[in-house]
């Protein structure tokens, strides 16, 4: 497949535009020639095989890393050429590896607030008013409007999940990246992250968003835009619909698969 031409240097609302990025590690290629653009409306999901390189496309998207070949524009900002410590205060990023630095006692309510920081642990004894009335709405949004000042290490892993999802959210971030959302819950709670992950998706006034998953049930409807990638180079690109298909995820996965889909979610097994 073609890869789309990247426009360099990127319009205002292009949000991330890769050109030819490669990031090289002890002489092996984690990501290989990669041309990716992503707009302002567009929600993405990133899909792969373990390795394929998902992560670290993220840590670019993220400004946590830089090309080792290749040209990244992240937000208008060219990566390398750029204060990343400004880049990232517009970007939210949710990990697994981040809740893990979360201090156990600290309350939900300021593990959200702290964003406006960029601090972990609690370290101001009061916060701007505005500050809390905010994060206490994106964890309502989220759900977790009733678990505001339980202490984060008693939550159950889909409520750490949202409450990260809410954490990210705080300082109105203009580019949104999830990996592996979905990961570690049970049906009921993935299912709830979905439909939460849907009802953001959908909202005009959210962030552009990327999301990396392994599986396609996992995708959210609202989603527009996927990405197949193996060893660090893609398989697919563009709109949901034409990437995922049989064909493509055979490739991506080396697995022969069949797809199926229910309405406006996915699901794939062996074919
Ligand atoms: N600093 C590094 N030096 C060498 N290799 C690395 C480094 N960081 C990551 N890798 C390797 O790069 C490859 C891609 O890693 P990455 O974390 O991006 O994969 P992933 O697609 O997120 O996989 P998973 O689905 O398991 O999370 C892996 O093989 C990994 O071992
Ligand atoms: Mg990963």
């Amino acid at each position: 497949m073609l890869e789309p031409a990247v426009r360099i240097p990127p319009h205002d609302d292009t949000v991330i535009a890769f050109d030819r990025v490669s990031v090289i590690r002890s002489g092996n290629f984690l990501v290989r020639g990669l041309s990716w653009q992503v707009e302002l409306d567009e929600r993405w999901v990133i899909l792969g095989p373990n390795g394929a390189g998902k992560t670290t496309l993220l840590n670019l998207a993220a400004g946590r890393l830089h090309p080792s070949r290749g040209t990244a524009f992240v937000l208008g900002e060219r990566l390398g050429r750029t204060d990343v410590n400004e880049l990232r205060t517009r970007i939210g990023l949710s990990t697994g590896q981040f809740g893990e630095r979360i201090p156990p006692a600290e309350r939900v309510i300021d593990v959200v607030v702290t964003a406006a920081w960029s601090v972990v642990g609690r370290w101001r004894e009061t916060y701007d008013p505005m500050d809390t009335a905010r994060a206490r709405r994106l964890l309502e949004q989220l759900g977790m409007g009733a678990l505001l000042d339980r202490e984060f290490g008693t939550l159950s892993e889909g409520e750490r999940k949202r409450t990260l999802i809410a954490r990210a959210l705080m300082t109105d971030p203009e580019l949104m990246l999830l990996d592996e959302p979905s990961a570690g819950l049970d049906l009921g709670g993935r299912e709830d992250l979905i439909g939460r992950l849907t009802e953001l998706a959908l909202d005009p006034d959210s962030p552009a968003m990327v999301l990396v998953t392994h599986h396609v049930e996992e995708i959210p409807p609202g989603f527009t835009h996927g990405m197949l990638l193996r060893e660090g180079t893609i398989v697919a690109s563009g709109p949901l619909g034409e990437v995922m298909t049989a064909d493509n995820l055979t490739k991506t996965f080396g697995v022969a698969l069949q797809v199926d889909r229910f309405g406006d979610r996915y699901a794939a097994r062996a074919a």
